[in-house]
């Protein structure tokens, strides 16, 4: 069914058509699995697909299982026409785009829940929140069955819970991950930016900075990881933030690291007013 242009499916059976189709031809299919307010850093995982597949389904769902009580379920931004002119633009051939009750009918009664992984950090701090990811995307992927779905290493503790919830379920789909898109300015782009207060905006981009600094020391002195963590955590607070976490961890698992002797991820969470920011980056071993 087109809407101005570009074909949408609302129901599972509509998306497995189209999609039986392409796989009927050989061709590859990749999804970019969103909950809409798209920015560049959603463009970026549909070219990521484009790269690898000849076939791009974008999927457009506010997950309500993935917001606690006291988030942003029914305030996030949503304007689906806007979301589908830039998915077109894009070049997205499907956006599967579906009503709560055909994801969720009446009934429905199982939660994927991914221990370890999705226990720490944001698991921490916004309880469900992952069971919540790990339900609908398991859904999305054994729904449309693409070979590959592409997910924002902003996001970086979600792309890890997801790897882990498609291998530990046989989900025969590889899970990629892509680059975090940023502003000149460093802030890594996200649908909440849009709350930010011009004031705030000014602000936002020193999270990055932070992490780089605090990248830069632990590096520089290897033995003192602890110390520079609440350095870093300090300089937070000096800009303006209150963080939740800025943690070191192993990039594969975030497991703990107490020494930097492996590939590590510096991960951070904070709130800037009442807006909540999340970014990450690598740190490697010398
Ligand atoms: O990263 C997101 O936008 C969401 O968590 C996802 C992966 C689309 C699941 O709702």
């Amino acid at each position: 069914m087109p809407t101005r242009d570009i074909a949408v499916a609302r129901t599972v059976a509509a998306l497995r058509e189209a999609v039986a189709a392409w796989r009927g031809r050989q061709e590859r299919v990749g999804l970019v699995p969103t909950m809409g307010a798209l920015h560049r850093g959603h463009l970026a995982l549909v070219e990521a697909a484009h790269r690898q597949c000849q076939r791009v389904v974008a999927s457009l769902f506010v997950n309500p299982k993935q917001f606690g009580p006291r988030e942003d379920f029914t305030a996030y931004p949503r304007d689906e026409a806007a979301d589908l002119a830039k998915f077109r633009q894009g070049g997205v051939d499907l956006v599967f785009a579906p009503t709560v009750a055909e994801m969720y009918p009446g009934g429905f009664a199982t939660t994927v829940q991914v221990g370890g992984i999705g226990d720490a950090l944001e698991g921490a701090h916004r309880p469900g929140h992952f069971d919540g990811v790990a339900t609908v995307v398991s859904k999305l992927l054994l729904q449309c069955l693409p070979d590959a779905a592409y997910f924002g290493e902003k996001d970086y503790q979600q792309l890890l819970v997801v790897r882990r919830m498609a291998r530990d379920l046989d989900i025969p789909v590889r899970i990629e991950g892509v680059p975090t898109v940023r502003e000149p300015d460093g802030l890594a782009l996200s649908s909440r930016n849009v709350y930010l207060s011009p004031e705030e905006r000014q602000v936002a981009p020193s999270l990055y900075r932070v992490l780089n600094d605090t990248a830069a020391a632990i590096g520089a002195a290897p033995a003192s990881i602890a110390t520079n963590l609440d350095k870093g955590l300090a300089a937070l607070r000096q800009a303006g933030f209150v963080p939740d976490y800025l943690e070191l961890r192993d990039a594969a698992d975030l497991s703990p690291m107490s020494a930097l002797d492996h590939p590590a991820r510096l991960l951070t969470a904070a709130l800037l007013g009442r807006t909540r920011l999340i970014d990450n980056i690598p740190v490697m071993p010398r």
